[in-house]
């Protein structure tokens, strides 16, 4: 059996052969441009629209095996950090790679707390939207518009810059949502309990009405740390991917944020969850079921909250979230819908359908059901994802911006248009 850990390559067109490097079960997508016709040949390419398989980096944050459903950050398992963190632990893990101890976590903590404001301007900016705005357009537009405020954050390459703009990111993400929310409810603005966690604090800019001092509920609280913790990354992912694309123009950490919190935006990404509760809505009775599963296999429409590129067994987070609905419950009260979507998740995964294109329950099937009985609209639901993920976008760009092998974030194209053409003018067009 041969045993270097290299690729032969016959090019028919010329009978040339090539030996190629494998490291790390890859090769290098620019060992191909050797691989040429004559002299004058630009070189192999690869073409892989949507990166189904290409590595686009080397990263130490999150590991995951989408066949086996086993999902680390740092090399920790998900439902070890799930279970005895709470989620400013795990963000620290994220960041600097290990866990901290308790004097770390203590001036972390800390830290965060001092940065929870926001400048009254940003007020001032959310009050000019219209009354009915999505809440998490206010969240990227309010995003970008930090780096007005912060224009020493241009100075990517410098460490300590970096660092204060992770921090300043980190605490005033809750901040920026829950005043999405108030304005969206026509709510007064909650100002930052920095006597509070951070999701007991985010939960006390949320709901605070009139009462001197808002305490939150301990299950709540815990149940909103998990589902952080369960979103902090998950590797190159779209939003991810547009964290890395566009902060690889050493643009501000502001702007490729609110590019990642856009990509995340999406209903095939983190706005699935908004359009689950909408799909259960509109199933409405567990009788209808079976109707609206031919309609899905008949291509009318996606099932949302099901699949994901990655995992093709199940998604441990799924797992995770399905336990703690029940924590949620014992004080919000049961939510009928999970009646549909337990009937739905069983009917679906006895059907062929669903059981050859290995299409589980992902972690967004059960997440908004969770945040609708907290009391929170559907569209606060992205909004709930691109908090705690700020965490991870933040790791990767710093990761992106240590890392000798990237570069400025450009693919190639196999050109198929016209080909060289004059110019007509407009009398001579039909
Ligand atoms: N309902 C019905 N059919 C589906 C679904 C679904 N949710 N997802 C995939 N399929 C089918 C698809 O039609 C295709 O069938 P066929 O081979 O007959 O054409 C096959 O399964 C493979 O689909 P794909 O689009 O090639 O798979 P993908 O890996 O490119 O897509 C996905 C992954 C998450 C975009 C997709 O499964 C989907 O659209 N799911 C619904 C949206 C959703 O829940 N997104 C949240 C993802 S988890 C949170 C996050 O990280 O963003």
């Amino acid at each position: 059996m041969p045993t270097q850990e290299t690729l032969t390559i016959t090019d028919n067109r010329t009978g040339r052969q090539y030996e190629l490097p494998i490291e790390h079960g890859t090769i290098r997508g620019m060992a191909l441009r050797q691989i040429k016709l004559d002299a004058d040949d630009f070189g192999l390419m690869v073409y892989d629209p949507a990166f189904k398989n290409t590595a686009s980096t080397k990263s130490y944050i999150t590991y995951i095996d989408g066949d086996k459903g086993i999902l680390e950050y740092r090399g920790y398992p998900i439902d070890q950090l799930a279970e005895q963190c709470e989620y400013l632990e795990v963000a620290y893990l994220i960041l600097n790679g290990e866990l901290p101890n308790a004097e770390q976590l203590a001036n972390w903590q800390d830290e965060i707390t001092n940065h929870t404001l926001i400048h009254e301007n940003i007020k001032r900016l959310m009050d000019g939207f219209r009354y009915d705005a999505h809440p998490m357009s206010v969240l990227i537009s309010s995003i970008a518009a930090l780096s007005t405020f912060y224009p020493e954050a241009k100075d990517v390459h410098d460490p300590e810059v970096r660092d204060l703009q992770i921090r300043r990111l980190i605490a005033k993400a809750p901040t920026l949502a829950a005043f999405a929310y108030r304005f969206s409810m026509g709510l007064p603005y909650t100002y930052p309990d920095n006597d509070l966690t951070y999701t007991g604090n985010f939960l006390n800019m949320m709901f605070k009405m009139v009462e001197p001092k808002y305490e939150p509920d301990p299950i709540l609280r815990r149940a909103l740390d998990v589902l952080f913790i369960l979103h902090a990354d998950h590797e190159q992912n779209c939003g991810t991917n547009a964290m890395r694309s566009v902060g690889s123009s050493s643009v501000d950490p502001y702007s490729a944020t609110a590019a990642a919190a856009a990509a995340l935006y999406g209903p095939l990404h983190g706005g699935a969850n908004e359009q689950v509760l909408r799909t259960l809505n509109t199933i409405g009775h567990v009788k209808n079921i079976p109707a609206y599963i031919e309609r899905v296999k008949a291509g009318e429409f996606r099932l949302m909250g099901f699949g994901h590129r990655v995992y093709k067994n199940y998604d441990p987070r799924a797992q995770i979230i399905k336990r703690i609905a029940d924590q949620v419950f014992t004080v919000t009260g049961h939510n009928p819908i999970l009646d549909i979507a337990l009937e739905l998740e069983r009917i679906a995964l006895q059907d062929e359908y669903f059981i050859s294109r290995k299409l589980y329950p992902n972690v967004d099937f059960y997440s908004g059901i969770i945040y609708q009985a907290m009391g929170l609209p559907t569209s606060m639901f992205p909004v709930m994802f691109a908090i705690p993920r700020t965490v991870g976008w933040l790791a990767q760009w710093v990761e992106l911006l240590t890392d000798s092998d990237q570069a400025i974030a450009r693919p190639r194209q196999i050109y198929l248009g016209h080909g060289r053409r004059d110019f007509v003018p407009m009398a001579e067009r039909s």
